[in-house]
């Protein structure tokens, strides 16, 4: 089978990682791919958000599989358009990725499925915005509207911040924001397949989104993740699946747009009640390489029975082991930071270690940062602490005076 991924991140070294160690994957391409990606699969030049331009690619290169990885194709159709040329394809249609691309449209969706969430409001005018948020009080979270590359998220503690938000995103995103209530507890990414009739739970984990230790510092796109999230009891789980994922899916199918793909479901968990915080369409960043790291090569078989529709029959073979990835990130991110600096250190294999590659690019024989999140340091063991001090060891071998990483990922659980 030739596969081709879409995206050049650590969620797609992870995703290009896994697959090919799966024997149905005979020739496996990427693009843009980046340096570790080029480790396992042919990186190509291809505009991944024009829909036409892959489906015409795919098409002629005899593609069998097309995996789309990040929310921007999705968002704009990218997978409507390589079905539409019959070639099978992971990822919602357009229609349904805007449960990622309009945060106002998740919200329609969970009042009329009756789905716990906080209570929100959608406003296009500034002011009107600015009022309801002076009434409202601290805290309370603004959301851009539609994406924002993990930038559109404010949990504002005080008014003032809550108030520059607004502000930013009248700015910067376009006219529609989403206020909605603080909401208190324990954060966990649970990631279900969806073939459109079946829902398969696939894995979760816990993100890190503050750059600093000890959560402090600007939200980033994730600073680290560990997989399972403890959080996610089976009794957790079976209530997310009952009162959210399900009846999500049942209303986007009534709607004539059914979800086929990986509905990641963004958590917050108090006294044993999960509370929808929002949907992404796409695996998280850098969750799946803590997941990727555990399932290998059958996360080929997962996505081959979402897009065939035998979920039904299909089943996640877990070992009761755990992965923590420890994302290295260049100093400055998510501000300003330098890109171009050779990383060393990237040599050792080890079975149950894997650099991922996040930002990086070959100058040469060298590996250079070409990006805010840059590496992902990712270890497997029988505990989480065993994971834990495995990654770290090898973090301490990465050569990079110009990067930075958190010292506690996985605090909550170990
Ligand atoms: N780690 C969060 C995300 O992928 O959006």
């Amino acid at each position: 089978m030739k596969i081709l991924i879409l995206g050049g991140g650590g969620r797609e070294h992870a995703l290009a990682w896994a697959i090919s160690q799966n024997p149905k994957c005979t020739t496996l391409l990427c693009a843009p791919g980046n340096a570790g990606i080029a480790d396992v699969a042919e990186c190509i030049t291809l505009d991944i958000e024009d829909g036409a331009a892959v489906a015409t690619y795919a098409t002629a290169q005899k593609v069998d599989f097309v995996i789309i990885g990040p929310e921007a194709p999705l968002a704009v159709g990218v997978a409507d358009a390589v079905r539409g040329a019959g070639i099978t394809c992971f990822g919602p249609g357009a229609e349904a990725a805007h449960l990622e691309s309009s945060k106002s449209f998740t919200k329609e969706i969970c009042a009329a499925c009756n789905a716990p969430t906080a209570d929100s409001a959608f406003f296009t005018d500034l002011e009107k915005a600015r009022a309801h948020v002076e009434a409202t009080g601290a805290p309370i979270v603004i959301k851009a509207d539609g994406l924002a590359a993990g930038k559109g998220v404010t949990v504002a503690m005080e008014l003032p911040e809550a108030l520059k938000a607004l502000d930013d995103i009248f700015n910067a995103h376009g006219a529609a924001v989403l206020v909605e209530g603080f909401m208190e507890g324990e954060e966990a990414s649970f990631f279900v397949l969806s073939d459109g009739k079946t829902a398969l739970p696939m894995g979760s984990a816990q993100d890190h989104k503050r750059a600093l230790d000890g959560d402090e510092g600007p939200n980033t796109g994730g600073m680290g993740a560990y997989s399972p999230a403890p959080i996610m009891t089976p009794a957790i789980t079976q209530k997310a699946m009952n009162e959210i994922v399900q009846p999500t899916l049942d209303e986007m199918a009534k709607r004539g747009t059914p979800f086929q793909g990986v509905l990641f479901v963004g958590l917050m968990i108090k006294d044993g009640q999960p509370r929808l915080v929002e949907y992404n369409v796409r695996f998280g960043d850098p969750e799946i390489q803590a997941i990727a790291m555990r399932l290998g090569g059958q996360v080929l078989d997962l996505l081959l029975a979402t897009v065939e529709g035998t979920l039904a029959d299909t089943s996640v073979n877990w070992a009761d082991d755990h992965a923590l990835t420890i994302v290295m990130a260049a100093k400055g991110y998510p501000g300003d930071y330098a890109k171009g600096e050779v990383i060393g250190g990237l040599g050792e294999r080890s079975p149950q270690v894997k650099v991922f590659h996040a930002g990086t690019a070959k100058s040469g024989d060298s590996v250079i940062s070409n990006g805010g999140r840059v590496l992902a340091i990712t270890a497997r063991g029988e505990t989480l602490a065993d994971a834990h001090a495995r990654a770290y060891a090898r973090l301490k071998r990465i050569d990079w005076p110009g990067g930075f990483a958190r010292s506690d990922i996985g605090w909550r659980a170990l």
